[in-house]
C-alpha cells in the first residue's frame, strides 16, 4: 500500500491499481503550495466530514479524474449540485464494498458544514479493509469510547489519527485512541496547518515512543509504503 501526502488531512492511498484520496485541501494550504492540484489522479475520494479544510479540491479533483466521491448523503448530494456525475452515498455506520475493499463508515465525535454553511450531515471516519491491509481513517475526531467497537470488527495494520488538538484530539487523545483501535503504528494528521493546530514535532514523536507506538508525521509530498 502506497501512501502519499499532501498536507493537513490529505492522503492519497494507491491499493492495487485502485487511488483513494482523503479529504483534500491542497489549493489554500500555504505548507502544500508546492503540489499540484491538477496533477492528483484518483479513482475514489472519500470525504469524511463537510468542512473546508477536508473538502476544498474535492470538486476540481473529482472532475479532473472522473472520480467517485464518497461522503454522507448531505455531503454527496451538494457536490452532485456541482456537477459532480459519480458518486456513493453513505452514512454512519454503513459499509459498501468498491473494487479496492470494503470501506466502512464510522462515528466522529465532531461538526460537519459545507464550505458555504449549508447542513453537512455527521462527521465519520472510514475504516478501509483491503486484501492487503486494513486501517482507519479517523477524519477529525475526539477521543470516543466508540473506536473501541472497531477491534471487535477489524483487524486494523494501522491507524491515520488527527493529533493537532483545539478541534480534534491531541497526541495523548490519539495514543489513547491507537490502544482503542488496536494498533501501533500511527500516522499523524491535521497538525501545523493553522496557528490553532501548531505542533512539536520532536515532542509528540517522544510521547508517542513513550507510549510505545510508532508515530509518522509524513513530509507533504512524501510517499511511503506500509
Ligand atoms: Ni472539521
Ligand atoms: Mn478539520
Amino acid at each position: 500500500m502506497e501512501i502519499t501526502y499532501y498536507g493537513q488531512s490529505c492522503f492519497l492511498i494507491k491499493i492495487g491499481n485502485h487511488s483513494v484520496l482523503f479529504d483534500p485541501f491542497i489549493s489554500p494550504n500555504e505548507l502544500a503550495k508546492d503540489i499540484d492540484v491538477n496533477s492528483i489522479r484518483a479513482d475514489y475520494i472519500l470525504l469524511s466530514h463537510g468542512h473546508q479544510d477536508h473538502v476544498h479540491d474535492a470538486e476540481q479533483i473529482a472532475k479532473n479524474s472522473d472520480a467517485t466521491l464518497i461522503a454522507n448523503f448531505e455531503i454527496v448530494g451538494w457536490f452532485t449540485e456541482k456537477g459532480i456525475k459519480k458518486s456513493h452515498p453513505m452514512n454512519t455506520g454503513g459499509k459498501v464494498t468498491l473494487p479496492f475493499g470494503t470501506v466502512k463508515m464510522v462515528n466522529a465525535v465532531h461538526s460537519s458544514s459545507m464550505p458555504d454553511g449549508s447542513y453537512g450531515g455527521v462527521a465519520a471516519g472510514f475504516v478501509v479493509e483491503t486484501e492487503d491491509k486494513a486501517f482507519y481513517f479517523a477524519g477529525d475526531t475526539a477521543l470516543t469510547y466508540d473506536m473501541k467497537l472497531i477491534p471487535e470488527q477489524f483487524d486494523l495494520d494501522f491507524a491515520i489519527l488527527p493529533i493537532g488538538d483545539n478541534f480534534t484530539m491531541d497526541i495523548h487523545d490519539a495514543l489513547v485512541a491507537a490502544d482503542f483501535v488496536q494498533v501501533d503504528k500511527v500516522i499523524g494528521m491535521h497538525y501545523d496547518t493553522f496557528p490553532y493546530i501548531e505542533i512539536d514535532h520532536e515532542e509528540v514523536k517522544e510521547v508517542a515512543q513513550m507510549a510505545g507506538k510508532e508515530l509518522i508525521l509524513m513530509e507533504i509530498g512524501q510517499t511511503i509504503n506500509l
